[in-house]
Order: C-alpha cells, then structure tokens, then sequence
C-alpha cells in the first residue's frame, strides 16, 4: 500500500491544501487502479500494449512536481512487465524519496555518479545502456538545457550522454519556462537528434498559472514507452507529411466570423501520431484552443484561403491529411467596419462566395508536385458512406476518412471511421480520436514505405 506518510516522508510540501488533495488521489490511484482497465480506456492503441520480450527502461525522474506522476508511472510499466530501474536527481530526490521509487519498481535505486559501491556493481556507462530506453520523468528545463548542451555533471545527464538507446522525454515545467525562446531552442535540438518528445498538456499548473507546461499524464507516457519498445514504430522516418486540422473562421467584419465546431482534436492528434513514428510533420492548424504536439511544426492560420496558402507552402510532402473542417464558404465582401444594426431594418443578407477546396487542389496537383498520398476526411450527418465515397471520387483524393458526426463527435475524445479507398470502405470501431490517430498512421506508414 501506498500512504500519504510515504509524500510526507518524501519532503512534498502537504501543507498547501491542493498538493495534499493531488496527492491523496495519488495514493488513491496507485492502490486501486488496475492498470489493464487503464489499457481497455484507450490510451494504447489496439495491438500495442504487450511487449512481446522482457524489456526494460531506465527512468530519470527530475526535479520537478510532476515527479510524482513518475511512481504511477513505475506501477503502469511494472504492471505489465517492464523492468524499471530508476535513477533519482538530487532535484528529484527533493519530490519524491529513493525509497518510494525502490518500493515500486523493485530496483535499486541510482542518485550519485561517485558513488564506489555502484560503480563497482554496475559501472555508469553499463547503467546507460543496459535498459531498451531511457525516458525522462519529469524532463526540467534543466535537464532539456544540459541534454541540448551536451553537460554531463551528475549522473542522470552522464548517463544520458553516454547512452547508445533511444531517448524519449516528459517536459513538465510551469508556463514560462516552457514558452522560454532557450527552453524552444533546447527542445528543438534534442528533437533534431531523435529525442522522442511526450506532452507538455495545457492546464492548471502547481504553480497556479494556466498555459501549456504541465506534464503529459502517466497512461500518455507509458503509451509512448510502449509503442517505442514494442519497434517498428519509426517507420516514418524521411518522410515528409503536412496535416491540416481544427476549424476555419471566416470574417464578415473586424469582430465577427462564420466558424464551425471543430475542435481541432482528431487533426492534432493524427500530427502526433505522425511525428511519432519519425515523420517531419507541418501542422497547418485552424484555430483550436490546444497545446500543438510537441515534434511538429505549427502554421496556425484562420481563414480557408490562409490554409490553402500555409498548405501549399509547406509542399513538398510525401503525403498531406487534410482532417481540418475548411468552411465551404466565406463572405463575400468582409466589411471594414463593424456592422451597425440598422433601426427599422429587417435583417440584413450576406453574400456568400465559395471558398478554394484545399483537399481537391492538393489531389489535383500534377504528378511529380502531387503527394504520393493524399487523405481527406469528410464529415457527414446523413448517408456518411454514399456522400464520402462520392468525395474520393470528386476529388480524387487517395483515402477519404468518412465519420457521422450527428452525434457529438465534435469536441469529443472518442470518433468512429470509416477509411475508404480503391479497395473498399473498412469499417473502424468506435474508440479514442488517439487510437484512430495511432492506426491511421500505421496504415500511411505502409502506404508510404510499401
Ligand atoms: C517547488 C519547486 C517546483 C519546481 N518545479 C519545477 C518543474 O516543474 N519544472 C522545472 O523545470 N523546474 C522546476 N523547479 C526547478 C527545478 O527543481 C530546478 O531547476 C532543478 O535544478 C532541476 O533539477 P534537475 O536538473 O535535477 O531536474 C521547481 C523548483 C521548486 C522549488
């Protein structure tokens, strides 16, 4: 069982009365949470949660409040038989004790690069590389500076330095630091060098402020740690995808605009998944109110035109996902002006022009220009399968993803496809707009690599 005294005896600062609250639905979740129903959620895609040998991680845990999320973690991976050996900073020691990391994942506990016994046990270069991945949890802006920077000054950023296996990082920092120009900058670094970037979320920080910053929940991260031991997940890699995503807005003055209900989370989550699997992703984004994957470079735009001038912009690619809900039309004069209500008057009409077709334009493009691979979606209320398979045709696109969004899929966590293509129309179950993100990705990457 895990205690409160356990947090309390880790030095955690219990005294204000949100931390404790955190940290009693911790104790809470550690001792009742079995982490398959965790699995039968969502949070791994169909097919991917059994690693099929033995394997193991070495789990830096840094000095932030998130490292506290870093003990679910250790339960979530023990619980399905990955070895965790766990390695503390002396700034991570501050939130969460060696004892409570050792109690969970069964291991030794490492904290200190001089240490005589450990080194002659297990010398630091072995510790490095005798684990499948190296993850870091939570990853501060100072343990991104010193990875970006090549530091090696204790023993989490030697070993980081010295391993030879993938590394995959938590980000977890208040606002701020995270949307810092040198945070930026380490991030886009450690990204260049194949460093596998989980989270940050947007919301409440410890801190008390909002913003993008907080760290990715646990069952997010042990997804990632999955997928990358489970392999094959980098087949992406060279390649080169745009994907539009979210809503347009579509002005009629200065202060108003025709919108549509996308959320932008299906596009989005599709980018992630993308970036996941190695591919250079440009996410040309309508505007959504959510923190862009971490791995993708972001084009946010606002009006159709903006999206077709940002899309064509980032071609070449070697595929374009065209998820976003582009409005069909726009106004045909924008007014200058804020439209004033006219006494007496009986409504006012606007003029509606149709827009340019983002989807048709890419697909049409001529060969040697034109993506090898051009996916688009279409979201219908009534007759979903006739009325997309009627748009493939249209358009010419490759793929069309239909889904029926009579029912509240806008917005919502969860969707039902249907994928459609020269084959035939296959028929996806209901489940997260992650996991249908994770397949679809899967099944470009075999389109693309044959
Ligand atoms: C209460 C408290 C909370 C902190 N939380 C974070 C955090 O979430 N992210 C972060 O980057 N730094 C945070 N810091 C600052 C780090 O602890 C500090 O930069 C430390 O040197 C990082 O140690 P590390 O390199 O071992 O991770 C926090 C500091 C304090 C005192």
């Amino acid at each position: 069982m895990i205690e409160m005294s356990d947090f309390i005896a880790s030095g955690f600062p219990v005294r204000r009365k949100r931390w404790f609250v955190d940290n009693a639905f911790l104790c809470d979740r550690l001792n009742s949470e079995h982490p398959r129903r965790i699995v039968r959620q969502g949070y791994v895609a169909p097919g991917r949660r059994a690693v099929s040998q033995p394997k193991s991680i070495l789990l830096i845990i840094g000095g932030g409040v998130a490292a506290y999320k870093a003990l679910l973690l250790i339960r979530l991976l023990k619980g399905h038989g990955v070895g965790v050996r766990a390695v503390l900073t002396t700034g991570g020691a501050q939130f969460v004790t060696p004892l409570s990391v050792g109690a969970l994942s069964g291991e030794k506990v490492f904290t200190d690069l001089f240490d005589l016994t450990d080194e002659a046990e297990m010398g630091h270069i072995q510790l490095s590389r005798a684990a499948d991945l190296v993850v870091v949890v939570p990853a501060t802006a100072d343990l991104m500076a010193k990875m970006a920077g090549g530091h090696a000054d204790d023993l989490a950023t030697t070993l980081l330095l010295a391993t030879d296996k993938d590394v995959l990082i938590a980000p977890a920092m208040n606002v701020r630091m995270w949307e810092h120009a040198a945070t930026q900058a380490n991030l886009a670094t450690l990204i260049a060098r194949g460093v596998g970037v989980v989270g940050p979320d947007e919301g409440d920080m410890a801190c008390g402020e909002y913003g993008p910053g907080r760290m990715a929940e646990p069952e997010v991260i042990f997804a990632a740690i999955m997928a990358r031991l489970d392999g094959g997940a980098r087949d992406l890699v060279g390649k080169r995808i745009i994907v539009t995503s979210g809503p347009t807005h579509e002005p009629i003055d200065p202060v108003r605009y025709i919108a549509n209900r996308s959320s932008g989370k299906q596009g989005n989550a599709i980018a992630a998944a993308l970036a996941a699997r190695g591919a250079e992703v440009v996410l040309v984004s309508g505007p959504v109110r959510l923190t862009p994957p971490a791995g993708v470079t972001v084009q946010a735009v606002e009006s159709a035109r903006e999206m077709l001038a940002a899309t064509m912009d980032a071609l070449p690619a070697d595929a374009v996902v065209c998820a976003a809900a582009v409005a069909d039309y726009r106004v045909a004069e924008v007014a200058d002006q804020k439209l004033k209500k006219a006494d007496g008057s009986n409504g006012r009409t606007l003029t509606l022009v149709e827009n340019p077709d983002i989807l048709k334009i890419v697909s049409k493009l001529p060969f040697g220009d034109r993506p090898a691979l051009v996916v688009g979606f279409a979201a219908e209320t009534h007759d979903v399968i006739a009325y997309a398979s009627a748009k493939r045709v249209r358009k010419r696109c490759d793929w069309i993803v239909a889904n029926d969004v009579s029912q509240g899929v806008f917005g919502s966590d969860d969707n039902r496809v249907t994928v459609i293509d020269d084959a035939g129309a296959e028929d996806w179950p209901s489940m997260g707009k992650d996991a249908v993100a994770d397949r679809l990705a899967e099944r470009i990457a075999k389109a693309l690599t044959g």
